[in-house]
């Protein structure tokens, strides 16, 4: 399979990415984590040190490589991925993209405990973060709405989500 997971920050792609390709058996590839192996410091460190470009110019060049080096694959991107350059239909052409649609209070929930370690989130104060995910998700929807399957997160199970993949 050749499958891109895609969503916002907090809405379990990496957690369905690792449980798919157990089930599947295709090689796991969580493109954040990817690109902190390859950099050798933490996605806080590359915004922080190197600039929010930096990251979005290696984020597309590591894509293309998994990619590239990988007849199969289940890649969980990172939040912004296919909203910077043609990455959304170059994941169109190489394979089936997925949005994980998860409900906006189950990522506030999830995201107001992990604020710190995300660059994005850090410097927004807790009460302002439900309106700060709420437009940005806007702003996205845009390009996570050009996914072959919509998959929403609500009691979802990898028997359920398998049987999506199949049927499509
Ligand atoms: C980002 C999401 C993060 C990471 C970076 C930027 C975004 O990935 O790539 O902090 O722009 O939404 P996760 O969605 O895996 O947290």
């Amino acid at each position: 399979m050749r499958l891109f997971l895609i969503g916002f920050m907090g809405s379990g792609k990496s957690h369905w990415g690792r449980l798919l390709a157990q089930q599947i058996g295709d090689p796991f590839f969580d493109l954040d984590h990817v690109i902190v192996e390859s950099e050798q410091k933490t996605v806080a460190r590359i915004f922080a040190e190197l600039g929010e470009e930096y990251f979005r110019i290696k984020e597309k060049e590591t894509l293309e490589r998994l990619v590239e080096e990988n007849p199969a694959f289940i890649i969980s991107c990172g939040g912004g991925t296919p909203c910077f350059f043609n990455n959304i239909s170059f994941m169109k052409r190489y394979g089936t993209v997925v949005w994980l649609n998860t409900d906006l209070n189950v990522l506030v929930q999830r995201l107001l405990k992990e604020k710190d370690t995300r660059p994005l989130l850090r410097d927004i104060p807790e009460e302002e973060m439900k309106s700060f995910i709420m437009k940005k998700l806007l702003g996205r929807k845009q390009y996570y709405q050009q996914a072959h399957l919509i998959v929403n997160e609500d009691a979802l199970t990898v028997d359920t989500f398998m049987k999506i993949l199949t049927d499509a």
